[in-house]
């Protein structure tokens, strides 16, 4: 599992900061109150306007005060000791989900100072590529990515970095906000597109994940013929566990991940 931290610091009170994080990040929400002495002792809270009970995290006199906080958070908040020592309310929520995005508002009691900070979290996983069908001079390709977001854009590419054309399905979401999107690629016998990858990339979170297919050069035996009853049967039957043998084999994905990040 990846693990992102992002840090940001708001130089002024008021400033909405933008923090990005894929889910199951670590995120540290941060702002600098300008107090260069420990803050620890003060009263302070983040919460969002848009939940009811509002409170993400209350602390007071170095404590987590757990009354009225949202349920949704219990447990998983906590403001980093080392940063109230240095005038700076840190955050920290480990492996953020879905639903942890939206607007979170700092209240720094001792100066009344309000601060804004605007989660974003987006979803990213690998896409896969299938053996659809086999026919004659043809082999149709099957790309398919699970669980993103926001929505991301599919497509399939040769070694050259030439884009090919494919027939891509608008990706469709869940309940839970997730996008599944994929496309089909048609492979000709007589193509010189070998080497093939499909490429799915969300722009937002400048995520892209790819997985490449290397199809041989005698993946087309020429065995099936027109009007071939039994034999052809065979024939076509070989092809396809072969076809499939080799996908199987030779697929390899490639992950890369476009966001700022360090080992925590
Ligand atoms: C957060 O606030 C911005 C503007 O301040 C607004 O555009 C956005 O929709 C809000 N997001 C949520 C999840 O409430
Ligand atoms: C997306 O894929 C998941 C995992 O296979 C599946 O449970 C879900 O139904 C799919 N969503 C849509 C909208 O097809
Ligand atoms: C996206 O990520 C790539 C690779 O890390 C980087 O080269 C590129 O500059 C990034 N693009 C943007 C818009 O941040």
């Amino acid at each position: 599992m990846e693990v992102l931290v992002l840090l940001l610091i708001c130089f002024s009170a008021g400033e909405a900061l933008n923090v990005r994080a894929l889910v199951g990040d670590d995120v540290t929400l941060s702002v600098d109150t300008k107090t260069s002495s420990d803050i620890g002792e003060n009263v302070m809270e983040w919460s969002r306007t848009d939940l009811t009970p509002d409170i993400v995290h209350r602390h007071e006199n170095r404590r987590t005060i757990y009354e009225h906080q949202n349920p949704a958070y219990r447990g998983r908040t906590m403001l980093s000791a080392e940063d109230l020592a240095r005038g700076i309310i840190s955050l920290k929520m480990p492996r953020v989900r879905l639903a942890d995005e939206g607007n979170y508002t700092c209240l720094f009691k001792s100066t009344e100072n309000m601060y804004s900070v605007h989660l974003l979290v987006g979803a990213a996983s690998s896409p896969v590529i299938t053996l659809e069908e086999v026919k004659g001079e043809v082999l149709v390709l099957g790309c398919r990515a699970k669980g993103w977001y926001p929505q991301p854009k599919l497509s399939w590419w040769n070694t050259d970095g030439h884009l090919l054309p494919a027939i891509t399905m608008p990706a469709n979401q869940e309940e839970d906000r997730l996008y599944n999107i994929s496309s089909t690629l048609v492979v000709e016998r007589k193509s010189p597109n070998r080497h093939l990858i499909c490429r799915v990339h969300q722009e937002l979170f400048n995520q892209t994940r790819e997985t490449e297919i290397h199809i041989p050069e005698n993946f087309f035996p020429g065995l099936v013929q027109p009007g071939r009853t039994s034999d052809g049967l065979f024939a076509v039957t070989g092809v396809l566990i072969l076809v499939a043998m080799v996908i199987l084999g030779i697929c390899l994905q490639k992950h890369l991940s476009k966001l700022p990040k360090r080992d925590g």
